[in-house]
């Protein structure tokens, strides 16, 4: 551009030519972008603002008054298009964040633990409290665990296909534990003795899904074996569980039963203060004194060692505890039925 071009004319359209891009603009990021061409070093006004200098001096004053004025216009124009588009954008934002506070809320559901789980890590508590250890064991059993190490003659009947899940090929003498008894070998071929351990856990049968079955339960097993233990550390220690989980008023009974592991054994009735319908006698599982095969079957001198074992079934125990009646309540996962006792996490 030649030093003499500098008309107002010029002045004019480069004033006209900016307006122009600046009324086209209709976003913030928009004008932000377009900065530099329009008000900025690379718009026409500036590029003619710098042909002043090599003006003759009489035009200078001119020019720059000029072109002064051009450039206040220009910034005038560009300052209310900001501020009109920053209100827009504004008033967008605040649309797109706008909260309807008439409309029925969706409520996130808590999530809760299940009851069989919580009560398992009470009746935990109860043992880790006298110094007992927890201890866990497969699910997936060597037939020799489940049932002969504990005694069981090979013609047992709960060994029969129609209580056991059994692994094919049969050969492998693989099985789904049917009871936790299992980890009470285990646990003596693992630990030193004393062993005083307690184990919940999941167990399975052939059971078909009931108001009062489930082919998956859990059951809880503990086990003491020390010097000179005898079956009234086995009630003791059962009165204190009974009382922890049923209140001070509950009481236990023991009554005469059979399980090939222990001799003598026993069925343990606990005196329920809190049933549902009133206090009574509820049968809550089966105990004994460990039997002198099964400690053989572990390699402990039955003659230095005794002990006592215990075992019970949560969701039972869950049922007369807490008034459950329906298995189906235990395995449907509806969070709903696991919130009413508790959202501990
Ligand atoms: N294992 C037994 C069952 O599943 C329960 C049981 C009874 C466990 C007596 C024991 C016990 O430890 O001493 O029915």
């Amino acid at each position: 551009m030649q030093v003499s071009e500098l008309s107002q004319k010029q002045v004019t359209e480069a004033l006209k030519a900016a307006l122009g891009v600046l009324a086209e603009i209709s976003n913030a990021g928009e004008l932000r972008a377009q900065k530099g061409n329009v008000i900025g070093e690379n718009s026409a006004l500036s590029k003619l603002n710098a042909l002043i200098k090599s003006l003759p001096n009489d035009q200078k004053a001119e020019a720059g008054k000029l072109i002064g004025a051009a450039k206040a216009e220009l910034q005038a124009a560009w300052d209310a298009k900001e501020s009109e588009l920053a209100k827009a954008e504004r008033a967008e934002q605040l649309e797109s964040e706008r909260v309807d506070l008439t409309a029925a809320p969706r409520y996130l559901r808590r999530g809760a633990r299940h009851p069989l789980s919580l009560l398992m890590d009470q009746i935990s508590d109860v043992f880790v409290g006298m110094g007992w250890e927890i201890a866990d064991g497969p699910e997936l059993e060597n037939e020799w665990f489940n049932f002969d190490a504990l005694n069981f003659h090979p013609d047992h009947p709960a060994r029969a296909m129609q209580d056991t899940f059994f692994v094919s090929p049969v050969e492998n003498h693989l099985l789904l534990r049917t009871h936790t008894s299992p980890v009470q070998v285990r646990s003596l071929l693992e630990r030193e003795l004393p062993v005083y351990i307690l184990c919940p856990g999941r167990v399975f049968r052939t059971d078909e899904l009931d108001a009062t079955h489930t082919p998956v339960f859990h059951q809880v097993e503990g086990l003491a074996i020390d010097k000179g233990l005898t079956m009234a550390d086995l009630r003791g220690t059962l009165e204190h569980f009974a009382r922890v989980m049923f209140g001070p008023d509950a009481k236990i009974r023991l009554r005469p039963s059979y399980f090939p592991f222990t001799e003598p054994s026993a069925e343990l009735d606990v005196w329920h203060p809190g049933a549902k319908g009133g206090a009574r006698w509820v049968e809550w599982g089966g105990c004994g004194m460990v039997n002198p095969n099964v400690l053989l079957a572990a390699g402990i001198d039955p003659e230095l060692y005794s002990g006592f074992a215990f075992g019970m079934g949560i969701e039972r125990t869950l049922m007369f505890r807490n008034g459950v009646t329906d298995m189906h309540d235990m395995v449907e996962a509806d969070v709903r039925f696991s919130t009413q006792f508790g959202s501990v996490i």
